[in-house]
């Protein structure tokens, strides 16, 4: 057999054995999907302690016949560290499973919860568009895969549909609650001396939220398409408005961008980066703009992060014609919209903070 030429049968094996990982890569999404969708998280949540087999089929509702089904089910969970198995007797005859962090970031209730986030990207309607990714490679008509599959943007999609825009923007929601926690603990400064702040398609406004609610002194303002921000009251340090960022941008000493810049290809970037640059004060009076989004690489040890950054660069590709940037696409992107230099602030996993100057 040609393929066994010049091959360790150790090494065909092990070749043989990454095909299969990979072909199978999508059980992982997919079983975690099945679980939320049982809410076997928040059942143990509910529970209190670590919850045997049985009591979890019982819990369920479902035909005890299922129960060996169930246990598969949660081995594959376990082994991938969603949960974890614990005694729940002296003797150790029986163990329950217990959350980790990871499952305890999928409980439905929780402020934090990554739940939305897991709704929405494991969707049908999410799902449809890679198996339109070829097809799209192949033709020069299609901004993204979502548009052979759809035959309309995502943006344009998600203004048109509310069963994809309200999951996605509370999606968005869910995962910026998460940041915003972080942004206005740890990385105060950069926030610090300012006025006023617009957030760029910011969605419903849980960043800006947050930003107000940490520095009561800074006027921020909400800027995302009209049919996002439609119906929203604002308050007194917080204002909505409708717009095109690719018209114009409201003033303000800072502009923040969070997932903004990766749904764009380099063109759109540079366009919205310039627009960026009009609407706030020049070097001398401390102008800025925020980006919140991947640095692809930017753990170098970190494989897995790394493979997660890919992953969703590959999203960002399918679904919106974006992309994921190393810090040198970023830098030049900077330079071609005009700005002289930035400042990378770390700390927030596989994101960063990126501060662009004029
Ligand atoms: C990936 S979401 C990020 C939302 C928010 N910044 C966050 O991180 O939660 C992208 C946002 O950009 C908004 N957007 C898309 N095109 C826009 C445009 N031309 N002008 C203003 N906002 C736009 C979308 O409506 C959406 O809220």
């Amino acid at each position: 057999m040609a393929l066994l030429i010049g091959e360790q049968s150790t090494e065909l094996l092990q070749a043989q054995a990454h095909v299969w990982n990979h072909i199978f890569n999508y059980v992982n999404s997919m079983s975690l999907k099945c679980a939320t969708q049982l809410g076997i998280p928040d059942i143990i949540h509910r529970h209190g302690k670590p919850m045997t087999l049985e009591e979890l089929v019982d819990a369920l509702h479902i035909n005890s016949a299922k129960a060996q089904a169930v246990y598969r089910l949660m081995r594959i969970l376990t082994h991938l560290g969603f949960f974890v198995e614990e005694k729940v007797s002296e003797d150790d005859s029986n163990v329950g499973y217990w959350l980790t962090q990871a499952s305890r970031l999928l409980l439905k209730d929780d402020a934090l919860s990554a739940l939305p986030f897991l709704q929405v990207a494991l969707d049908p309607l999410l799902i449809k568009p890679w198996h339109h990714m070829s097809e799209w490679f192949e033709n020069n008509e299609d901004s993204s895969a979502f548009e052979t599959a759809y035959g309309k943007t995502f943006w344009d999609y998600g203004s048109q549909e509310p069963k994809m825009n309200l999951p996605f923007n509370k999606a968005m929601a869910s995962d910026t609650q998460l940041v915003s926690n972080v942004v206005t603990r740890d990385c105060k400064q950069v926030f610090e001396k300012l006025k006023s702040i617009v957030d760029v398609g910011g969605g419903t406004g849980s960043l800006a939220k947050a930003i107000v609610d940490s520095f009561p002194d800074l006027h921020c303002v909400v800027f995302d398409l009209p049919h996002v921000i439609a119906g929203l009251e604002g308050t007194k340090n917080l204002t909505y408005v409708g717009g095109n960022m690719f018209e114009t941008i409201p003033r303000a000493d800072a502009l923040l961008l969070k997932c903004i810049l990766h749904d764009w290809s380099d063109e759109d970037c540079v366009k919205i980066l310039k627009k960026c640059r009009e609407a706030i004060p020049c070097k001398e009076n401390g102008g800025k703009v925020i980006i919140i989004d991947i640095i692809v690489g930017n753990k170098k040890e970190d494989h897995k992060g790394i493979e997660t950054q890919l992953f969703y660069d590959m999203s960002m590709m399918v679904w919106a014609n974006g992309r994921e940037r190393t810090e040198k696409e970023w830098a030049k992107l900077f330079i071609d919209a005009g700005f002289t230099r930035y400042n990378i602030v770390y700390g927030l996993g596989l994101r960063s903070i990126i501060e662009v100057y004029p």
